[in-house]
């Protein structure tokens, strides 16, 4: 820690001095600060335009909710349909996490609430989480993923998902 006493040597008026343009540097560098971890945590790159095989119809059991970091969406199975609901939040983009308890996602940065759907259950998020279309090839699940294949709605809808044959 740095002395005061000893850097601004024993003059009275050298020392206040030097207190004054510590105690404003400090008070400017730890807000600079706090908004350089906030960006940081909240800025959030495009993930990368693609598909995700998210393998077989079988392998996912009635209203499992599984995660794909590397798509960023959750992958569940309804009982007539799959549905793939998008990672990041429409608020500010930040990634829901799913409590599997309450059966429910939560974003980190403000506590909004998303049902297993994706619907606001409470804000102040503005509408539901995003969808990605799935395809079913030769029995297997094929998501579109990345930021220009998220599909915003203002209410859930069957359709948005794929029904199972
Ligand atoms: S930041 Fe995630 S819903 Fe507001």
């Amino acid at each position: 820690m740095l002395n005061v006493e000893r850097a601004a040597g024993t003059d009275p008026i050298q020392r206040n001095l030097f207190r004054l343009l510590f105690v404003s540097v400090a008070g400017v560098l730890a807000p600079v600060t706090i908004a350089v971890a906030a960006i940081a945590f909240l800025w959030t790159p495009q993930t990368s335009v693609g598909s995700v095989n998210a393998g077989p119809v079988e392998d996912y059991n009635l209203l499992d909710m599984v995660l794909f970091e590397e798509g960023e969406f959750y992958l569940t199975r309804l009982p007539d349909r799959f549905l793939a609901i998008n990672q990041r939040s429409t608020h500010m983009r930040c990634k829901v996490a799913w409590d599997a308890p309450s059966r429910q996602f939560i974003s980190p940065c403000d506590g909004s609430v998303f049902d297993d759907k994706g619907e606001v259950v409470r804000g102040p998020a503005p509408r539901p989480l995003g969808t990605h279309a799935i395809t079913i090839e030769n029995g297997e699940l094929i998501i579109e993923v990345g930021d220009e294949n998220v599909r915003k709605r203002d209410k859930y809808d069957p359709g948005q998902g794929a029904e199972i044959g």
